[in-house]
């Protein structure tokens, strides 16, 4: 009987369950958005029982569309929004607040505290991170500070702590398992990605306690077994588990040192496999874990770059002069230059390689002539140009050249946006067939747990090209525009200094 692995992949702004068959296909897929809150300007926050409640509806959806029931499912793979952080109730599984996300900045007197005292180079050393509101760790401390009886009831072991995919296999084993994965405790700035344990001295810094803290297992092992009967009419094991970005490395079959990744979304994310060695990143890039080719943890090199994919949505529903995302595409390619104009979409402040929360979005070399499709092919070229900054420090850091670039993502359907950073990087891009990488690598992940596949030579020839982009700029243009995008971050920089 033909079997299936079960992802759930947990994202910012919605959750989607997919269903893979042995040869890698994605037989059926659903998605819900759910609810984001904005309390104040920069803050962002989920309700931790939506998500779950999501999580409920598109996987008995995904079931219901494809006719199966829980005995037809291998086991099940999460993938998940990194960072987010849900502080809750032991006993009674209610979080005590809203999940802080990813992209929230209510803790950013926290991190300026952190900074201050002087304890920045001691946290780069240990994980590998940025001390930034990013991370969970200020996060944690911002909860157990602001919440009435939260420091007194997690001293007491009353509550517990967990990123998305923690708070979901919680869920999902009925309270059973308190459990997370390398990759996504490598994103919390209390995991130690050397001795790959929670860091008692970076724990005592930020005064929280250890009994809040999760178990932490490899990507793909056994995690627990479901025991939502309402859901899953027998028992399902949940056997995969990584960080959206990870899965992606993963799923995109970045398993050798070297090989490199960007997945356009919100933001972009792009990654490199550095293998056993710990790349220490001394220009805003950070160093993660991610896994190998057996599934054991390893490496990677991150650049996090916060708005690319929401700067496309800024042109829709802020400017209003799209109304459909893909119409940037043809508007751009309507103009044989940019005009000059540059766009810095530094809404939230700049990541890698800047991380500069200051600075804020600004756009160069305005004329009367400007027009919209100006506006997007500026927006699109400013995602080729963040990317190109983070490939720029990765080859600098690492010594190693970096050839190809792999990609997915929604951004990645936009034809100019890959030409040109094809163009503007110098090397060629490869688009998967199948896109849902994420997804996939945690699939993968699942399945080599439960021997579904055997191993990544198994695996290997599931992923194949659907369309390259080989560049084809003359390297003065290619000089030149690079030039002026790096004037103009300088500029943006300058006026908010
Ligand atoms: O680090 C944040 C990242 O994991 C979010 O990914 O795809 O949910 O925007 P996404």
């Amino acid at each position: 009987m033909e079997k299936f692995i079960l992802v759930i992949d947990q994202g910012t702004t919605s959750t989607r369950a997919i269903l893979f068959n042995k040869d890698g296909v994605d037989i059926a897929k659903s998605q819900e958005e759910f609810p984001q809150y904005f309390p104040q300007p920069s803050w962002v926050e989920h309700d931790a029982n939506e998500i779950w409640q999501s999580v409920l509806n598109v996987t008995h959806k995904v079931m219901q569309e494809a006719g199966i029931s829980a005995k037809d499912i291998e086991s099940i793979g999460i993938t998940n929004q990194r960072e987010t952080t849900v502080i809750w109730d032991k006993e009674s599984g209610m979080p005590i607040h809203h999940a802080l996300v990813w992209q929230s900045r209510q803790t950013n007197d926290i991190t300026n505290q952190l900074i201050d005292e002087g304890h920045e180079d001691l946290i780069r050393l240990k994980t590998g991170l940025k001390v930034n509101s990013y991370f969970s760790a200020t996060k944690v401390m911002w909860l157990l500070n602001e919440i009435p009886q939260a420091r007194k009831r997690a001293e007491k072991g009353e509550l517990l702590f967990g990123t998305i995919d923690t708070w979901l296999i919680w869920k999902l084993t009925d309270g059973q398992v308190h459990a997370t994965d390398y990759t996504n405790a490598s994103r919390t700035m209390m995991f130690n990605i050397h001795s790959l344990e929670w860091d008692e001295e970076l724990l005592s810094i930020f005064n929280i306690p250890k009994t809040l803290l999760p178990e932490v297992k490899k990507s793909s092992d056994f995690y627990g077994k479901t025991a939502y009967y309402h859901l899953f009419d027998e028992e399902v094991s949940i056997t995969g588990v990584a960080g959206d970005q990870q899965a992606a490395l993963f799923g995109q079959n970045c398993f050798e040192p070297g090989n490199v990744k960007n997945t356009y979304g919100t933001g972009s994310f792009i990654l490199m496999n550095t293998g056993k060695k710990a790349v220490n990143s001394e220009h805003g890039l950070l160093t993660t874990l991610a896994c190998d080719d057996k599934g054991e943890v390893c490496y990677a090199l991150e650049g996090s770059i916060f708005v690319t994919g929401s700067a496309i949505q800024w042109l829709r529903d802020g400017l209003e002069i799209i109304e459909e995302s893909y119409e940037t595409e043809k508007m751009s390619y309507e103009l044989a230059s940019n005009e000059g104009v540059y766009v810095v979409p530094a809404f939230v402040g700049l990541g890698a390689p800047y991380w500069d929360s200051n600075v804020r979005g600004a756009i160069f070399g305005v004329t009367r002539g400007t027009s919209r499709q100006t506006f997007a092919r500026a927006t699109l070229e400013s995602i080729a140009y963040q990317t190109k900054d983070v490939i720029e420090t990765m080859v600098c850091e690492t010594g190693l050249p970096i050839t190809q670039m792999k990609v997915d993502g929604g951004a990645s359907k936009n034809k100019f946006l890959l030409e040109f950073q094809a163009d503007i990087l110098n090397i060629p891009i490869f688009k998967p067939l199948v896109t849902e990488t994420t997804a996939m690598g945690a699939a993968f992940l699942a399945g080599l747990g439960t021997g579904f596949w055997k191993n990544t030579e198994e695996i290997r020839h599931i992923w194949q090209v659907e369309s390259s982009f080989y560049p084809d700029m003359d390297v003065n243009d290619r000089d030149a525009y690079y030039k002026k995008w790096k004037k103009a971050v300088a500029a943006a920089r300058f006026f908010h200094e």
